[in-house]
């Protein structure tokens, strides 16, 4: 028997609802929603959340919160008596290290607080800004029409901020030129990459810039389904959005359906075809492409996704036109959130024109602290360059040609107090616990490149990573997604940029 959409989509909600995955929970959700309970099993086995339950103290094991003493902080909750487990990057590496307590509440240890740019007229996003929920921008959309918001996307220039930097307006046309009707624009809130926050702080501060870029995109593709889906552990960004989706159902977006999904504990979801799995109540595994999402996304309808950021930056483009937006950039359109952590003086978010160098970057930022060394300019899918690379312009066509990617603009600044070989280690362990593992290559490759590593690392054995450029080339080749794509890409540029470390 066929079971609605609308019945198995709320199987991973429900589980966690009922504390996880347990026999009485899976037996109830299936009686519930008439999923079948091995179906159950299966789903909500993937998911951290759902499958580990339960009181603990969450501690991160990103990049960042590692460099800052994540492992002592471990080892002082354990010998409080506290139950504590070891997790991927909470999002929270301005403030490292950061914890989950028992609650799911954020504790962190950090000295400093996080940062954002002052407020200016001239940025596209303003963090800083004062909140408006007059919601011009899309009285002024409904004027222009589809075509004149596309064109104006179009003209702005903008890139897909979520890590890939696709150009938005053929994403929108696309979507546009379907023969069906039902079409849903989705946003993507799950934010897991190490070293990258900067959705959370637009969340947590101009939530209603992003539902007013929805509402417009929606109105562009001829929907008024609009979905966001935020990563589970951010609990404060959960009430900031309810809070904001609330004002703006009650209010000028009453003619909208908006649904808000909490995803349950893991990094892949992020990829969108991961993300749309996830939402149907299934385990967060990618799908081959094509068919691509805007031709057939959730529930197979066409699908318009974007990233926080990208759709937050909708409003400006329209009350203000896209060559202003396109303006506001230095070697690419508009300007950009960069977050930044590690060893710098004011760690946060910064607004600054796409293209701006790391110097400039970390002068915002307090400047450096101690002997830099390497930064890693966009996340663990970006690897590690050296420090001479630091006048290269941080945007998405220089990055790439640097061997390197701009991905989520999570760049973190590493000196000479961490050793290479390491910081490549802790970046593939992430790999390893957060691979799908539907793809061979990728699967067993972040294994072996982590255990190879942790060889090197304390047996001293040099011949440990003979065979990392052909497994590197399997995983990149052999991959379905992005993740086993990159995933070797951390060792292969420590490796070859620090070459001592590995000796
Ligand atoms: C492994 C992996 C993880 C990803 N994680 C995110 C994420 O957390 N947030 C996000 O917006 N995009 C993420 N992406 C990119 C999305 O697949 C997708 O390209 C993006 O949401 C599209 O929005 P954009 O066009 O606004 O960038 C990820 C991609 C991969 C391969
Ligand atoms: S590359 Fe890795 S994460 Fe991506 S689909 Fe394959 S196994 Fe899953």
């Amino acid at each position: 028997m066929q079971v609605p959409h609308a019945q198995r989509e709320k199987i991973l909600e429900l589980l966690e609802h009922e504390g996880g995955v347990t026999e009485d929970s899976v037996r109830k959700v299936s009686q519930q929603t008439g999923v079948p309970e091995a179906d159950i099993w299966g789903a909500g086995m993937f998911y951290t959340l759902i499958d580990r339950p339960g009181k603990r103290v969450r501690v991160c094991d990103g990049l960042t919160c590692q460099m800052f003493g994540a492992d002592g902080i471990a080892e002082k909750i354990k010998s409080e008596g506290r139950e504590c487990e070891r997790v991927s990057c909470l999002g929270q590496c301005d403030l490292a290290p950061a914890t989950l307590d028992e609650e799911m509440e954020l504790v962190t240890y950090s000295e400093v607080q996080t940062s954002i740019s002052p407020a200016s007229d001239q940025l596209a996003l303003n963090l800083a800004g004062p909140v408006d929920m007059s919601y011009r921008a899309l009285a002024k959309a409904r004027e222009m029409g589809s075509e004149a918001v596309i064109e104006q996307v179009k003209v702005a220039g903008l890139q897909g901020r979520g890590g890939a930097g696709f150009p938005a307006h053929f994403k929108w046309t696309s979507v546009n030129s379907q023969a069906e009707k039902e079409r849903y624009v989705i946003c993507n809130a799950d934010e897991a990459e190490p070293g990258t926050f900067k959705d959370r702080e637009t969340i947590l501060r101009q939530a209603h810039q992003v539902l007013e870029g929805l509402a417009i995109a929606a109105v562009a593709v001829g929907t008024q389904s609009i979905w966001l889906y935020i990563r589970g552990e951010y609990t404060n960004e959960y009430r900031a959005l309810r809070k904001a989706v609330d004002e703006a159902l009650a209010g000028p977006l009453a003619d909208f359906e908006i649904e808000i999904v909490k995803g349950h504990g893991a990094y892949i979801c992020g990829e969108e075809t991961a993300m749309l799995e996830s939402m149907e109540g299934r385990r967060g595994m990618p799908r081959l492409k094509p068919p691509y999402p805007t031709e057939s996304g959730f529930r197979s309808k066409p699908s318009l996704i974007h990233n926080v950021e990208t759709i937050a930056c909708v409003p400006s483009i329209v009350t203000h036109g896209g060559e202003w937006f396109k303006g506001l950039g230095r070697t690419e359109a508009g300007s950009k959130l960069y977050c930044i952590s590690g060893h710098v003086g004011k760690p946060g978010v910064y607004e600054l024109p796409l293209g701006v160098s790391l110097d400039e970057l970390v002068e915002a930022a307090g400047g450096y602290v101690g002997n830099p060394i390497a930064f890693s300019p966009g996340g663990a899918s970006s690897g590690f360059l050296p420090i001479e690379k630091r006048s290269l312009p941080l945007d998405y066509k220089s990055l790439a040609e640097a061997g390197s990617m701009m991905g989520s603009a999570g760049v973190v600044v590493i000196n000479d107090t961490i050793d290479m070989a390491l910081a490549a280690k802790w970046q593939l362990e992430f790999f390893e616990r957060e691979s799908c593992g539907q793809c061979a290559p990728c699967r067993i490759g972040t294994r072996y490149l982590r255990r190879q590593t942790d060889k090197l690392i304390q047996l001293g054995n040099a011949d440990a990573l003979e065979h990392l450029d052909d497994v590197a080339w399997e995983m990149e080749e052999g991959s379905i997604c992005g993740l086993g794509m990159v995933a070797a890409k951390p060792l292969e540029s420590a490796k070859k940029y620090f070459p001592e470390a590995f000796e």
